[in-house]
């Protein structure tokens, strides 16, 4: 594993982007996997002023996300297709018949998952897999106890996570109990995996993530045994638990 750690949260986003914008400039066409959530707002951001300025383009690639509620459909503002619209795809010159995130409006979850399995697949699979880390340790909606060969399914969400993700929605009874994720041997099979995590809520987790035994109760622990991970965090998230590390 690889580590970079930035000062601040700005900084980190900074290095992630440049990883990722590395990542196009090296593959024109590079299919890139994408995650939600508030830690990877910064790196988006840098991306959109990078294709701004013509530094890179993402005309070429092609993403898939991570996952999606279920029961949401992409015009819903907590939809995870709505984030990536609004945080990334509209204000970059991709194409967005070719991003891809699971489809929460169907309500059949063995034909929404099948065909997510497929859809990456067919694009060749994962460049370059972005992670953000719950608190628990989930990656995607994978919760502590999923198995590490599993593949997109349907998760009905703990309550940690309904209650984290509460604060997004006008109230806890609107926030989804289930949703669509990769699984984690789907995440597995990228290419490389860059994992970001920032703020000092996530020190001890990360710690536990990346120095304690690989386990299916914490399920990010698995990237321990991927050859190609990158791990970007700020200070507040690594502390001095990766000094031995830094690069
Ligand atoms: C959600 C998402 C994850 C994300 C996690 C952490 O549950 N499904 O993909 O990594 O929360 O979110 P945040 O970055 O807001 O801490």
């Amino acid at each position: 594993m690889k580590v970079f750690c930035g000062e601040t949260y700005e900084e980190a986003s900074k290095i992630a982007a440049s990883i990722i914008a590395d990542q196009i400039k090296n593959k024109d066409n590079s299919v890139l996997g994408l995650a939600t959530g508030s830690t990877p707002i910064g790196t988006y951001k840098n991306l959109v002023e990078m294709n701004k300025s013509g530094e890179i383009s993402f005309k070429n690639i092609t993403s898939v996300n991570l996952d999606e509620y279920q029961g949401l459909d992409g015009s819903h503002d907590q939809s995870y297709r709505y984030f990536m619209n609004t945080n990334l795809f509209d204000h970059v010159d991709i194409d967005k018949s070719k991003t891809f995130v699971p489809n929460g409006s169907e309500a059949d979850d063995v034909k929404a998952c099948d065909d997510y399995e497929k859809t990456i697949a067919s694009v060749g699979g994962v460049d370059l897999q972005l992670l953000g880390l719950g608190h628990n340790g989930h990656i995607g909606f994978n919760e502590p106890g999923t198995p590490f060969d599993s593949k997109t399914h349907k998760v009905a969400l703990t309550e940690s996570t309904i209650n984290a993700n509460s604060r997004l929605f006008a109230s806890i009874d609107d926030v989804p109990r289930f949703a669509y994720t990769m699984g984690i041997g789907t995440i597995m099979s990228a290419k490389a995996v860059l994992l970001l995590v920032t703020g000092e809520d996530k020190r001890d987790i990360i710690d536990k993530v990346c120095h304690g035994p690989v386990t299916e109760d914490v399920p990010a622990s698995v990237l321990q045994n991927h050859p190609n991970v990158i791990l970007v965090g700020d200070k507040a998230a690594l502390g001095d638990n990766f000094a031995a590390e830094l690069r």
